[in-house]
């Protein structure tokens, strides 16, 4: 029988392109789609609403379809969980403990469920930023997704759950839009190249952050929740690194596609936050155990971003 495959966040940043792959692999009727809104381009295949903080209604639906894998892709991202801190811990992490409670007691084969560069902090080292290092991440989803990282190497010691997680750096598609988190300047500045030929930087000219292309994030994700048990050495999360940009530099590769594109920067609380995360990661051990290889630069990526975002506007 096909595998079956739940994912919580579907319509979100990472989760509309990955139910898109999974479908794809393993057939759209095989492919639980949750978020807890509805949308119009829900993809075909079976999507039910769910408020991953609803234990009882999540219960419920893995009862029903019984998932073999859990994707929990529900997260309230940095600069928004800044605003509403107690909100933002409580959605963090509340799902993320029924994610692991229901796999315990349901047996679910493997949950993915991602961590951040923003697991690191001021006192992290930043360039390159090793996978063991000091970690004092100064934001809630900073703080949330390092007791995250902890809670599922617990869970996987003490219960045998088998849940494996990546570090995402800044991620950049053109699919769907983030929100509400630091590195989304990366996305928003092509729809403004494209708009206007000018964008405003919420962070400033040169505060490098650690980036990667939605397909190489799709591809990694895929990679680790593909092979087996055994190569999955690291229980908390896993570096993956590909590229490492300034907005400066980032507007300079878009001038190369885009003439004259401009670049004003009035940065914001997002810098300060930005700024106590790594600029570059080390990631050889993703690459040693299960094959992390990115294949996107930043030449590449601006150019497939202002392609495809012109072809579907
Ligand atoms: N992209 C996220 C954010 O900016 C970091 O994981 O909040």
């Amino acid at each position: 029988m096909a595998k079956r495959i739940m994912i919580l966040g579907a319509l979100g940043q990472i989760g509309t392109e990955l139910t898109e792959a999974l479908r794809k692999m393993y057939g759209s009727e095989s492919v639980l789609a949750t978020d807890i809104r509805a949308s119009e381009e829900t993809q075909e295949g079976p999507f039910a609403l769910l408020d991953a903080c609803d234990k009882r209604a999540l219960g419920e639906l893995v009862d029903a379809f019984r998932p073999d894998e859990i994707y929990h892709l529900v997260a309230m991202l940095s600069a928004n969980a800044e605003k509403t801190p107690v909100k933002g811990w409580d959605l963090n992490m509340d799902s993320l403990f029924h994610v692991l409670e229901l796999a315990r007691e349901k047996k679910v084969d493997k949950v993915f469920w991602p961590s951040s560069i923003a697991a690191f902090g001021p006192a992290s080292p930043k360039d390159p930023c090793p996978q063991n290092t000091y970690m004092d991440p100064s934001t809630v989803y900073g703080i949330s997704k390092l007791s995250g990282e902890l809670w599922c190497r617990y869970y996987h010691d003490q219960y045998g759950v088998d849940v494996r997680s990546v570090r995402y750096p800044g991620l950049i598609s053109w699919k769907g839009e983030p929100g509400g988190g630091t590195t989304d300047y990366a996305v928003e500045i092509f729809h403004e190249a494209l708009r206007s030929n000018a964008y405003t930087s919420f962070i400033d000219r040169d505060t490098r952050l650690p980036m990667m292309y939605m397909s190489d994030a799709l591809s990694a994700t895929l990679k680790i929740m593909e092979v087996p048990a055994e190569k999955v050495k690291i229980r908390t999360a896993y570096n993956i690194g590909a590229i490492s940009f300034t907005p400066g530099e980032l507007a300079e590769a878009i001038r190369l596609v885009r003439p004259g594109f401009q670049l004003r920067v009035a940065p914001d609380f997002r810098d300060a936050i930005a700024q106590s995360w790594p600029a570059v990661l080390d990631d050889l051990p993703a690459r040693m155990d299960w094959g992390h290889d990115p294949k996107f630069g930043l030449h590449e990526m601006v150019r497939d971003m202002l392609t495809n975002i012109s072809a579907h506007s």
